[in-house]
């Protein structure tokens, strides 16, 4: 199931962000913000437990998160969205996996991966900016259920449709929540409109 955000602040977001006139700077504080707001939707049903505090007037009852969340950052461009969602969910551990897409073959490369242990009892919040083939997030997908977690959600900013049915199709019990939903993957396999290379706008290298 894929969600994409109507809300105005990252519609807004989104379209500084695909302006190729947007220099990497800004870019990167982007793509934190939009990733805070991307997380608050995705998180809307993790569980609390009752928590009372003193207030300088008196008690007050409370809730603190009980929910255990791991975020998965797929590398490169993954990592522009890992410190706003940690920024949100401080108490989230951080597995990583490293892929890349072969230029030719669109097929994911995979060359890293360190994961946090106890995955089966933690949701996993995969994020990445780009759902482009979905072959990326499909590999990454298959790592984590491997080593156990039942609960699996995606963040991106952009989704192509046939990233989406490619997603819906390997794994339809994950949900992602998108800033957009673009029109078509041309044939080098980048989103149209899309944003361009989203780990070279972050990083600076292009
Ligand atoms: C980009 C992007 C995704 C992947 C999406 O990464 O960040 O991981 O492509 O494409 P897909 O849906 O067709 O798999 P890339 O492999 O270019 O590596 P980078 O983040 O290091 O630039
Ligand atoms: N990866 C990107 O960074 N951009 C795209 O449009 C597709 C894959």
């Amino acid at each position: 199931m894929v969600f994409e955000s109507q809300h105005p602040l990252v519609k807004h977001k989104l379209t500084l962000m695909r302006n190729s006139a947007t220099k990497p700077k800004k870019f990167r504080e982007l793509i934190r913000e939009i990733s805070m707001l991307l997380c608050y939707e995705a998180t809307t049903d993790l569980t609390t437990q009752p928590l009372t505090v003193d207030t300088p007037m008196g008690r007050a009852d409370g809730v603190e998160l009980k929910h255990k969340v791991g975020l998965v950052p797929i590398l490169r461009a993954g990592l522009g969205m890992l410190d706003g969602v940690l920024d949100m969910i401080p108490s989230a551990k951080v597995s990583v996996v490293g892929l890349s897409r072969n230029h030719e073959t669109l097929q994911p490369e995979h060359y890293f991966e360190k994961f946090v242990g106890h995955l089966d009892e933690r949701t996993a919040l995969i994020v990445d900016p780009m759902l482009a083939t979905a072959g990326s997030m499909i590999a990454t997908i298959d790592l984590l259920k491997r080593r156990g977690c039942k609960d699996v959600r995606a963040l991106v900013l952009v989704a192509a449709p046939e990233g989406i049915a490619a997603l819906q199709q390997a794994h339809p019990d994950v949900r992602c929540w998108t800033a957009a939903v673009d029109s078509h993957l041309n044939e080098l396999g980048y989103i149209i409109p899309g944003l361009g290379d989203a780990g070279d706008k972050i990083f600076g290298t292009k």
